[in-house]
């Protein structure tokens, strides 16, 4: 895959690694890097080689410090740069990826920071972590995706107030509310996140993918329609060994 400006793309074995890198400025998420997660995004759910993809952010200050405000300020408003930005739909194909997506989190985690992390399948932080959606104070809402994702991930009341408040919240907290999945010390955090893509990757692929697909696609579904849900993929699987 081509060269990047904003990313860092690796593939080891079967994990992919997607490096966001402008760490002069906390891996602001702007433009140019919507267009390239896009691309990568696109290319590891054609890629049966890859098993897992994991997300983390260069530098040592921030996973990912929110929308490149510079971009915001220059945008006619807040709305608007909004508004550009859905024309890619990056959330889309991050919400629909088949295979698991971890994010490695550390620093400052903010705004369409946290709803990346929120787009993953599971998070772990190192304990320097921040996180927060500033977005209240800038007189907009979040809109790539957190209203709905981190809501069903820590329950109504605290999403409502970290949304309400723009505050931040630290590892322990984080981990309190289930926001993470583990809290680990910042030298740890890469291993333990290898660590756990490697388990994932040595089980069958297509049992994994279903795993995914029957928890996260069931969540908008009844019981008893995800139920039958989980019974299709079951026997797909069946077929699949056969
Ligand atoms: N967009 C563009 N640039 C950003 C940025 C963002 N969201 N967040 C940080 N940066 C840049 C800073 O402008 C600074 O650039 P400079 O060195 O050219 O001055 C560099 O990253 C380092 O940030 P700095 O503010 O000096 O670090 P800090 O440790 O003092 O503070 C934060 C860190 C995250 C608290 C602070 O940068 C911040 O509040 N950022 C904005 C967060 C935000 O509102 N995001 C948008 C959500 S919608």
């Amino acid at each position: 895959m081509g060269n990047f400006d904003t990313l860092i793309f690796e593939k080891i074995d079967s994990i992919a690694y997607i490096t966001l890198n402008r760490p002069k400025v906390l891996n602001a998420y702007n433009m140019r890097m919507r267009d390239e997660l896009y691309q990568v995004l696109a290319a590891i759910r054609e890629d049966t080689e890859v098993r897992v993809a994991v997300l983390k952010g260069a530098g040592d200050k921030a996973f990912c410090a929110g929308a490149d405000l510079t971009e915001f300020l220059t945008a006619p408003s807040p709305t608007v740069a909004r508004q550009v930005r859905w024309e890619r739909d990056v959330w889309g194909l991050f919400l629909s990826c088949p295979r698991p997506l971890i994010a490695a989190l550390h620093g400052y985690v903010l705004g369409s920071g946290i709803e990346i992390a929120l787009c993953c399948d599971i998070r772990i932080a190192s304990d320097d972590v921040q996180f927060g959606l500033p977005e209240v104070a800038l007189g907009i809402i979040p809109a790539a995706g957190a209203t709905q994702t981190l809501p069903r991930v820590v329950g109504t009341a605290k999403a409502l107030e970290m949304m309400f408040l723009g505050g931040r919240i630290g590892a322990n907290e984080a981990l309190n509310i289930g926001l993470v999945n583990d809290v680990v010390s910042k030298n740890r955090l890469y291993p333990a996140v290898d660590d756990m893509a490697r388990r994932i990757s040595q089980f069958n692929p297509v049992a994994v993918a279903s795993i995914k697909q029957a928890v996260i696609r069931g969540l908008d579904l009844s019981l008893s329609k995800g139920l039958a849900l989980e019974k299709i993929l079951s026997g797909t699987i069946v077929y699949s060994k056969s």
